[in-house]
């Protein structure tokens, strides 16, 4: 499973790709204003900037919601960078917008996924990837990680070949819960992706390790 980071923080990226287990990054326009990027040259320099940290796919969302607009930009946007992912909305003009750009060999990734018909219809049109979002649908009472599974059934029953990229996570048990599933990607924010590492045991064995080699070397050779 790819490990995406869900951020438009230059720092964080950074973080996770020192990390040497990332494989890509999202953003969305929350993401960006909450980084106060705003204004197109400003937002485009930071999608190259990105692009410059992390050597996998970068999403870059489209403003626009209808087609003429979202091609307008989408092509701008994927000019930036060959990485660059044109992220469009699960809506008709969306679903137009990610045909249009698979036919120009243009990378797509379907977001604001909520049903398995929405992912159908994503996968049917071409789109390079597709984001369910886990976490808010766990908000509204509705598991989140039965809509990956019932995904990861449907297009394995005709192969296609859309990647499930889990968006939306919100702690570590559902990047396991997807690995487990099968899910393609998981995108996540940092927090999540590093509290993989910590284990209680973990911490307690290398203390007790580094006791005991601490303890052996300054006992007197000949009680060794
Ligand atoms: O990639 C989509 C993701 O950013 C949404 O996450 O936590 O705002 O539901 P969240």
């Amino acid at each position: 499973m790819k490990f995406f980071i869900d951020t438009a923080s230059l720092a964080q990226i950074k973080e996770a790709q020192d990390l040497g287990i990332l494989d890509g990054v999202t953003t969305n326009p929350s993401l960006m204003a909450k980084e106060g990027i705003t204004g197109t040259d400003r937002v485009m320099k930071h999608y190259v900037d990105i692009c410059n940290i992390v050597s996998g796919d970068v999403s870059a969302e489209v403003i626009a919601t209808d087609f003429d607009g979202m091609v307008r930009e989408g092509e701008n946007l994927a000019a930036l960078h060959p990485n660059i992912t044109v992220k469009l909305p699960m809506t008709r003009e969306g679903v137009k917008a990610i045909k249009h750009f698979s036919g120009k060999g243009i990378k797509t990734n379907c977001t604001l996924v909520f049903s398995a018909g929405q992912a159908l219809l994503a996968a049917k049109a071409g789109a390079t990837y597709v984001s369910p979002f886990v976490g808010r649908l766990d908000d509204i009472s509705t598991d989140g990680m039965q809509l990956i599974e019932q995904i990861r059934t449907i297009y394995d029953n005709y192969g296609f070949s859309t990647q499930i990229l889990a968006a939306s996570i919100r702690h570590p048990m559902h990047i396991i819960q997807c690995a487990e599933i099968g899910a393609d990607v998981a995108t996540c924010p940092l927090s999540a992706i590093t509290a993989l590492f910590e284990h209680p045991l973990t911490t307690i064995g290398l203390e007790k390790f580094l006791a005991d080699h601490k303890k052996a070397a300054q006992q007197p050779a000949a009680a060794k």
